[in-house]
């Protein structure tokens, strides 16, 4: 792709919203999520020049543009879009509030009422975070963790139940979250966080979208990137802003202690060059 963001030559998968469980033909369950911060972040990694495609469910906002969008409305629509659209992914980021469950059958016809209680069975919906995580050639996986209480002890269980390489959590509640234009954010990956103060979600999409793209495997992706230019002579104009980047890199592998070594790292860089 073109662009000199560091996310250019990246393709990033995004999804987005809320997902619609119907019950009838009138009815589903949902939640309250808006889309915000799943658009924000797309926009973000578009301004990085990334390639990206934005799965979202039904929401009221206005398509970014210059991204690829694929609408979807239930959770196994997302899941299949997702899938449909990640084997070459670099990026994938979970900003969907996914519905857990659906009715265990969705009723042809419009419930009538009857009885002073009613009962709706629900069944799981996939997980499309996890499925994606435990790919053998998984992207960079980020999901996000809302929560109301405990925010960062789950968020760092979930990390490491769904075999997550980050992890951005947030409170949910009246006055933050979900339906606002503001966030704040606590990030965790592997061996390391960062805490972002509650802020407009575009200005958090930008900074999250910033420690996504100087996460590990892309340090790695860059150092190797430096490498074989030099390797290969192909250096020119460029070499000094190569090697700019090859110090940053360095300082964030060094000084900051971000880990370039995990087998999975690896092996994903194995795959890309
Ligand atoms: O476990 P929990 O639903 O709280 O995890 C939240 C994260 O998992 C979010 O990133 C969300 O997009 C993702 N998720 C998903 N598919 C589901 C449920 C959650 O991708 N069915």
């Amino acid at each position: 792709s073109k662009g000199e963001g560091v996310l250019a030559g990246r393709k990033v998968v995004i999804t987005a919203g809320p997902t619609r469980e119907a019950i009838d033909p009138v009815r589903y369950i949902s939640n309250r999520s808006s889309g915000k911060m799943g658009y924000a972040l797309a926009r973000a990694a578009l301004a990085q020049d990334a390639e990206v495609i934005l799965i979202s469910g039904p929401v009221s906002l206005p398509a970014p543009p210059g991204v690829e969008m694929r609408h979807v409305t239930t959770a196994q629509d997302m899941h299949e879009a997702t899938h449909d659209c990640i084997g070459n992914a670099d990026i994938f980021i979970a900003a969907a509030a996914v519905a857990d469950y659906r009715p265990a059958d969705e009723k042809t016809q419009k419930i009538k009422k009857s009885g002073e209680t009613m009962s709706i069975e629900l069944v799981r919906c996939p997980d499309i975070l996890q499925s994606v995580a435990a790919l053998p050639r998984a992207p960079f996986t980020v999901g996000f963790a809302a929560e109301t209480e405990n925010v960062d002890e789950y968020a760092r269980g979930k990390l490491e139940n769904k075999k997550l390489d980050m992890i951005i959590a947030n409170r949910v509640g009246a006055d933050c979250g979900f339906d606002t234009d503001d966030n704040a954010a606590n990030v965790f990956w592997s061996d390391g966080e960062q805490r972002f103060a509650k802020t407009q979600k575009s200005e958090l999409a930008n900074r999250l979208i910033a420690l996504v793209a100087i996460a590990p495997e892309h340090i790695c992706g860059v150092i190797v990137s430096v490498e074989t230019a030099v390797r290969t002579n192909t250096v020119g104009d460029n070499h000094i802003e190569l090697l700019l980047l090859e110090l940053a890199a360095c300082i964030l592998v060094d000084v900051l202690g971000f880990s370039r070594k995990t087998d999975r790292e690896r092996r994903r860089l194995q795959r890309r060059y």
